[in-house]
């Protein structure tokens, strides 16, 4: 093996992993761990760290296969493979601290990272899905958006000082924008901590718009890799398996009500998309303490999307659920404290469901009506559940 093919992870300046790639771009070897805390959080170390539990790793941070006009991604930046372009782009992201360089590379984190240094914006609309069908191939050279997970089409724009990560919809119904904007909204009325999300229009297509949730120096565990810090014991439920998680990173039982909260939103708000990258832990990337859980992202997957208006009233009885258990009506028998639906605004949801769909063309009022009917109905069977 030469030493071409050597790479190490970085977190900041910190040396934290030697490893081989070979040529498919694929960890093949763990030659060395230099500095076990900084190791990525989930990733067994005491049970000697594998090379494809830290590949599995590296690459679930990257641009996702299921990512509408992936080839063209790759093809705008010259690369054959999404290991390819990872390894290009060193793995540098806006979620975290971690990159990946060559052992010969002498930049620095200053040098490179996208918090603090500009990237470049041009062509970058094809992470949209938009582009001229005559011209879609742009020529493309590092960018955060290769490194941005998720399957909606997405890319991050800078704008004066501040961040801001700018979504399209999946397919052609175009709600998820508008889902976002409403969730924020209803958060926002209900006060409960969440990334607020805007509407922009691209090209006449809808998109949400939301700051980059992290404060400089900021970085986000994801709950599937925080709940990895335990072995699951068999009576605990997922969500108390993942409390005791936050608790060995430092989080205090405080986060139990805003869990609590979050499976109430999702049931409210029939929300079927909350699986474990779409909840988190903020901690400071240097001290390495946690500081919070993440405010409430993602909810473009809520009311009924991707259901067709006539299948709707069937699905709300067996709405399925990705967090803590397989449905909705399972995961709310998790609560343990309803105050949250003592809040006098609890019922807004429907008036903002209203002024959002009826001011746009992308959902027609037959849709809007029978969402607004079936929200009312989930509502109404949290608030009797409170009761039980
Ligand atoms: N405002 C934000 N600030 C920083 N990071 C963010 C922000 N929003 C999302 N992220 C990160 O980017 C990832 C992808 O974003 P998001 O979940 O919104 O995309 P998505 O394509 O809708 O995902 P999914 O595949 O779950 O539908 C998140 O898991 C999170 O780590
Ligand atoms: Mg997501």
């Amino acid at each position: 093996m030469t030493t071409g093919n050597e790479f190490i992870l970085f977190h900041k300046d910190y040396p934290v992993i030697s490893v081989t790639l070979n040529e498919g771009y694929k960890i093949n070897k763990v030659l060395k761990v230099h500095n076990e805390s900084r190791v990525p959080t989930g990733l067994d170390i005491k049970g000697k760290l594998s090379h494809s539990e830290l590949d599995d790793w590296l690459y679930d941070r990257a641009i996702s296969d299921k990512r509408k006009d992936i080839d063209i991604i790759l093809e705008s930046n010259n690369v054959k493979s999404k290991r390819e372009l990872i390894i290009k782009n060193n793995g540098l992201g806006l979620c975290d601290c971690y990159w990946i360089k060559k052992a010969n590379d002498a930049r620095l984190w200053k040098d490179v990272n996208y918090f603090e240094n500009t990237f470049n914006e041009k062509g970058n609309n094809i992470y949209l899905g938009i582009y001229e069908s005559k011209s879609k191939k742009q020529n493309i050279k590092f960018t955060p958006n290769n490194i941005s997970s998720g399957n909606v089409p997405k890319m991050w724009i800078r704008k004066e000082d501040e961040i801001y990560l700018v979504k399209a919809s999946e397919d052609s119904s175009r709600q998820e924008p508008y889902n976002e904007y409403i969730v924020s909204k209803y958060l926002d009325t209900i006060d409960v901590k969440h990334v607020e999300y805007n509407m922009v229009w691209i090209n006449k297509r809808p998109c949400s718009i939301c700051k980059n949730m992290l404060n400089s120096g900021e970085e986000i565990l994801s709950a599937f890799y925080v709940s990895k810090l335990l072995k699951k014991d068999k009576k605990d439920s997922y969500l108390e398996h993942y409390i005791k998680c936050c608790k060995i990173l430092g989080l205090k039982d405080t986060i139990r009500k805003e869990l609590n909260n979050m499976i109430l939103i999702d049931y409210i708000t029939a929300n079927t998309d909350r699986h474990w990258s779409n909840f988190a832990v903020i901690r400071n990337a240097e001290t390495l303490k946690t500081k919070c859980l993440a405010p409430i992202f993602d909810n473009g997957a809520a009311l009924f999307l991707k259901i067709p208006t006539r299948e709707i009233k069937d699905a709300n009885y067996k709405l399925l659920c990705q967090s803590f258990r397989r449905t909705q009506k399972e995961n709310i028998k998790l609560v343990t404290d309803y105050s949250l639906l003592k809040h006098k605004k609890i019922e807004s949801l429907l008036d903002i469901i209203n002024d959002v769909y009826k001011s746009n063309d992308d959902i027609e009022d037959g849709r809007k009506n029978i969402i607004i009917k079936y929200i009312q109905q989930r509502m109404h069977t949290a608030v009797k559940r409170k009761k039980l």
